[in-house]
C-alpha cells in the first residue's frame, strides 16, 4: 500500500512514519512522497535520507483552505504518486469536495485530542485549559466536517496534576508518534477495508 503524507510544519509524525518504515515496522505500507503547502517547511526535507521526495504544491491565495486551482494541483500531485492512502499529519488547511471525492475513504487525519472533544486548533491546549484528566490523540477518516469522520483508533494520555502544558504536549506527541504508524500499518494489513 502506497501512502503520501501531507503536512505544513515540523513533520515529527512524518518522521515517525519514515523511521517505522525504515525499521521494517510498517508492514505492507510504503511512503512514496511528502507534500506541503509551505515551501520552507521542515517536513519537506525529512524524506531525503530515505529516498522519499518532498514536494511543495502551491495551495493558492487563501490561508486555511485550498483555492480551486490549488485543489486540482493537490489532486494531480497525489495521483502522480499512485498513492492508495493520503495521510494528513499537521496539514493546516481544511479539505472539501472535490478533493474528498477524488480519494473516497482514502484520507486519514491525525488530531491531538480524543475526538469528538477539542476539535479544531490547539487540541492539546484546549484539553489542558478545560482541566480534563485524560486526553490523547485520534486518527480518523476525513469527512467534510472539521475533525469529523469515522474514528479509526485513539491513544489515551492521562493528565497529571503536576503536568505543565509543555509536559502534556510532549506526552501527546509521543502518543501520536506511536499511534499513526500503528494505524497506517493496520490499514495496509486490512487492505484498507
Ligand atoms: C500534530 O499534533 C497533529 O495531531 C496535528 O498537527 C501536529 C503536527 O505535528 N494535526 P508534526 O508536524 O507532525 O510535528
Amino acid at each position: 500500500m502506497r501512502f503520501v503524507i501531507l503536512g505544513s510544519g515540523t513533520g515529527s509524525n512524518a518522521e515517525a512514519l519514515l523511521k517505522a518504515w525504515d525499521e521494517g515496522k510498517l508492514g505492507k505500507a510504503e511512503p512514496v512522497a511528502i507534500l506541503s503547502d509551505k515551501p520552507e517547511a521542515r517536513i519537506l526535507q525529512l524524506g531525503k535520507p530515505f529516498g522519499v521526495p518532498g514536494i511543495h504544491v502551491e495551495p493558492g491565495p487563501f490561508r486555511t483552505k485550498l483555492s480551486p486551482e490549488g485543489e486540482q494541483a493537490y489532486i494531480e500531485a497525489i495521483r502522480a504518486t499512485k498513492a492508495d492512502l493520503v495521510v494528513l499529519a499537521g496539514f493546516m488547511r481544511v479539505l472539501k469536495e472535490p478533493f474528498l471525492e477524488a480519494f473516497p475513504n482514502r484520507i486519514i487525519n491525525l488530531h491531538p485530542s480524543l475526538l469528538p472533544s477539542f476539535k479544531g486548533l490547539d487540541g492539546i491546549r484546549q484539553a489542558y485549559e478545560y482541566g480534563v484528566k485524560v486526553t490523547g490523540c485520534t486518527v480518523h477518516f476525513v469527512s467534510g466536517e472539521l475533525d469529523g469522520g469515522r474514528i479509526i483508533d485513539q491513544k489515551v494520555v492521562p493528565i497529571e496534576r503536576t503536568d505543565s502544558l509543555e509536559d502534556l504536549e510532549l506526552k501527546v506527541h509521543a502518543a501520536e508518534h506511536e499511534l499513526l504508524p500503528q494505524v497506517v500499518r493496520a490499514l495496509a494489513e486490512g487492505g484498507l477495508e
